[in-house]
């Protein structure tokens, strides 16, 4: 059969409202034209995030009822620890209520002022937790991967020459540790090949510097070594995944994407003396290492979803409705980070709106215009999201592209929702040049996008 059809039944519903344009219009005015300020009632697709939003399957749910909820020693934690054990192949695993709180925990505990941490594109909320300890987030991605309409199978790889050349000028002690992140979120949700990790940790292993995978959706990552990467094809995902874990010393990972949870991560390493700091700073802000802020269940959830996000027939149907959203739009002529990624298609809202400059925020202008069209929520990863401006002088800078990212939920949609949202783009696409862009009216000194208040120019 030629059909990829969703690899399940729909067994419970949830009624998605609709809503009328001059509905919209209001709810965007008091919102303040931030989609993050929206209620998500007033939303028809959700395309925000792929984050804690995917479907629990039937088995998920028959684990968290199993979920024990003891302070300490809950067998629910090492049903957790098994699974990443067997994964991910690290010795010490710290459940986490989220992905950055494992972040904080690695930082907090390995970071000092003056030192710089490499990662092909730090996350938002890695660069913030990183720079809170006074390190530098370098981003060392190679330069296909800022182009992007260019085709390249691993877009998402690190630049292992600029690596080798910052080790060089700033000394190894420097970097206390060297980070990939799989697949590359802010850069298209782009892979990184087995060829690039062995490299890249090739080049940290003789200089002894810890690599750590920022390991969010390595399932999406490993399934694209294996439709791309010469050698792989006949291996499983789970094989794919030990083996690239093995070049790793440790990861952080958040659950609510790979791991099919709606909360929940965990910090894992190989190294005793570092987990023993880690697990002190978890009790302290996390709780006791057993549950580390999640409760029983979902550590039950993540055991079981770690491996359903491993299963081909679901990995097929994944890359396959993310790839089907890009090249419908595509086709149509709307620039896009090319090939699609993992997780959601990246609309390049520069080339998108080409009258509408960096400074006045296209993404967020394209943003808007979606939810304005059709109740579609995306989200802005251009200047909004990583552009600065100076507290002391106003200066601001923009970020190296203007993307808007349609990041799809797991397991959620059907192919008539996607094909509802390949109508609200190519609609925007055609009275594109009606768009104009937007300011900030209010912004946060950190992760200002999530607070933001803008007014249209
Ligand atoms: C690549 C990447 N790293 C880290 C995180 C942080 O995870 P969390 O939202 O669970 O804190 C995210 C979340 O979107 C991410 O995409």
């Amino acid at each position: 059969m030629k059909t990829i059809i969703e690899p399940f039944r729909i067994k419970s519903v949830e009624p998605i409202r609709m809503t009328t344009q001059p509905e919209r219009e209001q709810r965007l005015r008091d919102a303040a034209y931030n989609v993050f300020l929206l209620r998500s009632e007033d939303v028809l697709i959700d395309l925000l995030t792929d984050s804690g939003t995917s479907a629990m399957s039937s088995e998920q749910w028959a684990a968290a009822m199993r979920g024990d909820e003891s302070y300490a020693g809950s067998p629910s934690f090492y049903r957790f620890e098994r699974a990443v054990r067997d994964i991910f192949g690290f010795e010490h695993v710290f459940p986490t209520h989220q992905g950055r709180a494992a972040e904080r925990i690695l930082f907090t505990i390995s970071c000092k002022p003056g030192d710089v941490v490499p990662s092909n594109t730090h996350f938002d909320t890695t660069r913030a937790n990183l720079e809170v300890t006074g390190a530098r987030a370098l981003d060392l991605l190679i330069p296909e991967g800022r182009q992007p309409a260019l085709e390249h199978p691993f877009k998402g790889n690190m630049d292992v020459a600029a690596l080798e050349r910052l080790i060089a000028s700033v000394g190894a002690e420097k970097l206390p540790l060297c980070m990939l992140t799989i697949t590359n979120n802010s850069g298209g949700g782009q892979p990184v090949s087995m060829a690039n990790v062995r490299a890249v940790s090739a080049v940290c292993r003789r200089h002894g510097i810890p690599l750590y995978i920022d390991a969010c959706r390595f399932a999406e990552n490993v399934y694209f070594i294996k439709l791309r990467e010469p050698g792989y094809a006949d291996k499983t995902p789970l094989e794919i995944a030990r083996e690239l874990f093995a070049h790793a010393d440790g990861c952080t990972m958040s659950a609510k994407k790979d791991g099919l949870a709606n909360i929940g991560g965990f910090l894992a390493t190989n190294h005793a003396r570092v987990a023993e700091q880690q697990r002190n700073l978890l009790i302290l802000t996390e709780g006791f290492p057993t549950y580390g802020g999640l409760a029983g269940r979902d550590l039950e959830a993540i055991a079981v979803g770690l491996y359903e996000s491993l299963a081909e027939d679901y990995l097929l149907y994944r890359i396959t409705s993310t790839t089907y959203l890009g090249r419908h739009i595509s086709e149509r002529g709307v620039p896009i980070v090319q090939p699609p990624g993992g997780h959601a298609v990246y609309i390049d809202a520069a080339a998108f709106l080409p009258h509408v400059p960096p400074a006045q925020l296209p993404g967020q202008a394209l943003v808007v215009e979606l939810y304005r069209e059709a109740g579609v929520r995306a989200v802005e990863i251009g200047t909004v999201m990583f552009g600065t401006r100076d507290a002391a002088t106003g200066a601001e800078t923009t970020a190296p592209m203007e993307l808007v990212r349609l990041a799809i939920p797991r397991r959620v949609y059907t192919q008539s929702h996607i094909d509802y949202v390949v109508e609200a783009v190519l609609n925007v696409f055609a009275r594109r040049q009606q768009v104009r862009g937007y300011r900030f009216v209010e912004q946060a000194p950190v992760l200002r996008h999530f607070t933001a208040r803008f007014a249209p120019l």
